[in-house]
């Protein structure tokens, strides 16, 4: 099966800058491990002063807190810092500063609010093709399991943020030359 193109990525709401935020439910997991390999991935393109990304929980019970030693091991092995990490608790307002809001899962989805244009579920933008993992595009929850749900979720964010940053680099509002 050829991969689904991705869908279009919404556009920046301040031209030549884009911001990204990865909602989870914790902000201990899912997506601050999204968030640390999407970063390196822009920063390595070349793209850091005009691609910021984020990430937040719905729920508030870490906020403050470092990331999930699981989490944080898994990035350290595949050589990513997750030291910066502090959890943070998602708001409304998290719809209003970012151009593009990925939750980690249905229910993180239901919680921000649903989809839009701007809102989208993470795994939109995984180059696996659909039906090769089943039929719900979700990054499933590793913090009641073990070892093997953090690889499977770094191998998920790894491909999906060089997806993200291929579509990052194919708009013209953020083409390289003076800010
Ligand atoms: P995350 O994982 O949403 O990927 O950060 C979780 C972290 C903490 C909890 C649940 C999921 N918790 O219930 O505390």
């Amino acid at each position: 099966m050829s991969p689904a193109l991705p869908p279009a990525l919404p556009p920046a709401r301040t031209p030549g800058a884009y911001s990204v935020a990865l909602v989870c439910l914790g902000n201990i997991c899912r997506s601050p491990m999204a968030d640390v390999v999407l970063a390196q991935r822009v920063d390595d393109a070349g793209l850091a002063a005009r691609v910021t990304v984020a990430s937040s929980g719905t729920g508030g019970w870490h906020v403050g807190q470092p990331m999930d030693l699981r989490a944080a091991s898994s990035l350290l092995a595949e050589g990513y810092d997750p030291s910066p990490h502090r959890a943070r608790q998602f708001d409304a307002g998290w719809l209003e500063r970012h151009d593009l809001v990925l939750a980690m899962d249905s229910q993180n989805l239901a919680d921000i609010g649903g989809r839009s244009e701007r809102v989208r579920l993470y795994r939109d933008f995984d180059p696996v093709p659909v039906g090769d993992d089943g039929p719900d595009r979700e990054v499933p929850d590793p913090y009641y399991g073990g070892d093997a749900g953090f690889e499977e979720v770094l191998a998920m964010v790894e491909r999906t943020s060089v997806a993200l940053v291929a579509a990052l680099q194919r708009d013209p509002a953020l083409a390289p030359g003076p800010r």
